[in-house]
């Protein structure tokens, strides 16, 4: 059976999100849980952007060995000489070169004939070709192109040494049918070793519908990001476009190479470290995808699952609520059940994850698969330097007095405390906060949600903010609300000293 081949561009197009920004480690951490998904390739930056981009790519490139690692680039020489210098260490490199081909960006952005276009991409790619076998080209706003130029534009890559071929419908323009036939000409009119992918934006809400459309058609590599971030409204989503060709295997006839059981854990994983939050009612990954409201639905689906459930919850790693493990529970309890949950950790990793799940024992008395995802994920996350931690906090607060905190917070070895009011709890928190770090962010987004039942559930805080015009994101775990969005705002402060020591670093030209 034919198969299809994922790659995953969340780490670049994804990343190009408004809002989110991730530092180097945490694209390694996503990084890491993508080779554990299984796709067959990750774009894991556009190294010419930032040198915090080319650093990401490099340090992908180096550490996971399993997918092709992809670098995009601009057909430029100082794009790709950028761009493969950052993919030296990967095993298996690829560069992805893009050059607009519509009238609108022919005429308009880069004021350019047809045949100056064919020559650039001729020229770059056979430039490139000389370092790198790999090559993948995508004619940028492929669907607003003229179809015999979009023809000839591909023809001329192939003859230089191009192997995939991606048709991106860069604004979301496309709608299922007449994007299905003109992956479908292009298919008839290239030859056949060579990959014809999809890349589909969401502007229109159709960028699954538009690549599955596609697949059906001959395309046989589809991009996409976890959660469907991306440029504007988003790119398509990898999880939706799984699930397709998983449930509906009979009417697509193609094999998907993902560990499907590994889709939640990557969709939280995204979440947390872009700080971009995921829709309750999201298809796959929503926290409602699997929650039956209505009577009828209930006692269809306790009497047999299948009358109103298309798939199970544990095919794409949403665990069930169970009760599995208490207070008395042991370390190798622990790592089994984990294992079971698809978290694989080293000793030192597990000795850290148990630590806190005593500690959460003591306070939770029952605790869920999903108590221990999330200590887990926690356990997992970067670790960011220089970090700041917090030691204690105090709260004053009520209807009758101004609240108050006193916050301690630890970087190394130093102690640092200090107190202030604010209009409410978590506000005199972190104007406490902003006086020992000696910073004024500026909050753009507060979130507080349960992520695990009860009413000892944990909450999650997540914050964005914006600090010296740096967007960083953070995220808190506890069972105290208080304290996670103490938590969530002290590692947003640590990531934005992360950026910061990247900037001066690239200052000095290191
Ligand atoms: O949307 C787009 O056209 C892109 C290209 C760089 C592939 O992201
Ligand atoms: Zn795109």
């Amino acid at each position: 059976m034919d198969r299809i081949i994922f790659f995953d561009t969340t780490l670049r197009d994804g990343e190009q999100s408004p809002g989110a920004s991730l530092t180097s480690g945490s694209k390694l951490t996503i990084a890491k849980q993508l080779a554990r998904l299984n796709v067959d390739v990750i774009e894991a930056g556009f190294p010419i952007a930032s040198q915090d981009d080319a650093n990401a790519v490099r340090l992908v490139s180096k550490e996971i060995k399993g997918p092709v690692i992809s670098a995009l680039a601009r057909c430029m020489v100082l794009d790709i000489e950028t761009a493969l210098r950052s993919l030296e260490s990967a095993k298996k490199p690829r560069l992805h070169l893009f050059l607009a081909t519509s009238e609108i960006h022919r005429k308009y952005k880069l004021s350019k004939a047809k045949d100056e276009i064919i020559r650039i991409a001729r020229d770059m790619v056979r430039f490139a070709k000389k370092f790198i076998d790999d090559i993948e080209f995508s004619p940028e706003d492929a669907t607003r192109t003229e179809s015999d130029f979009l023809l000839e534009v591909c023809k001329a890559v192939v003859d230089e040494g191009a192997k995939t071929l991606n048709i991106p419908d860069t604004v979301g323009y496309a709608v299922p049918e007449e994007y299905g036939t003109l992956i479908r000409f292009l298919r008839d009119n290239l030859p056949e070793n060579i990959i014809i992918s999809v890349h589909c934006h969401n502007d229109l809400g159709l960028a699954v519908a538009n690549s599955l459309s596609a697949i059906k058609n001959g395309a046989r590599q589809v991009e996409c990001t976890i959660n469907g971030i991306g440029e504007r409204a988003g790119n398509a989503s990898l999880e939706e476009i799984a699930m397709n060709l998983v449930v509906r295997k009979k009417y697509y006839n193609i094999d998907v190479g993902l560990d499907t059981s590994q889709i939640y854990r990557t969709s939280k994983l995204v979440s947390s470290l872009t700080g971009i939050p995921v829709q309750p009612n999201k298809a796959i990954v929503g926290d409602n995808a699997f929650r039956h409201e209505a009577g009828i639905h209930q006692d269809g689906v306790i009497k047999y699952r299948r009358t109103y459930e298309i798939m199970h919850p544990r095919m794409v790693g949403i665990p069930e609520s169970t009760l599995v493990l208490g207070k008395h529970s042991g370390r190798h309890a622990l790592k089994l059940r984990l294992e079971t949950l698809g978290v694989s950790v080293d000793e030192n990793a597990l000795s850290k994850i148990f630590e806190q799940f005593k500690k959460l024992a003591d306070k939770k008395k029952e605790i869920n698969d999903l108590d221990l995802l999330v200590l887990a994920e926690q356990e997992t996350m970067p670790v960011v330097e220089p970090v700041y931690k917090l030691e204690y906090f105090h709260i004053v607060s009520g209807t009758s007095t101004l609240p108050s905190a006193t916050v301690r917070i630890r970087k190394g070895d130093r102690i640092f405390e200090d107190a202030s009011l604010g209009d409410g709890p978590v506000d005199a928190l972190y104007r406490a906060i902003d006086r020992i770090v000696k910073l004024s962010p500026k909050l753009a987004e507060y979130r507080i949600s349960a992520v695990t039942g009860g009413k000892d559930a944990q909450g999650e805080v997540m914050v964005s903010l914006v600090v010296d015009g740096v967007n960083v994101a953070g995220k808190g775990v506890s069972t105290d609300i208080i304290e996670a969005s103490a938590i969530s705002y002290i590692n947003a402060i640590n990531q934005y000293f992360v950026k910061k020591s990247i900037r001066k670093k690239r200052y000095r030209g290191t």
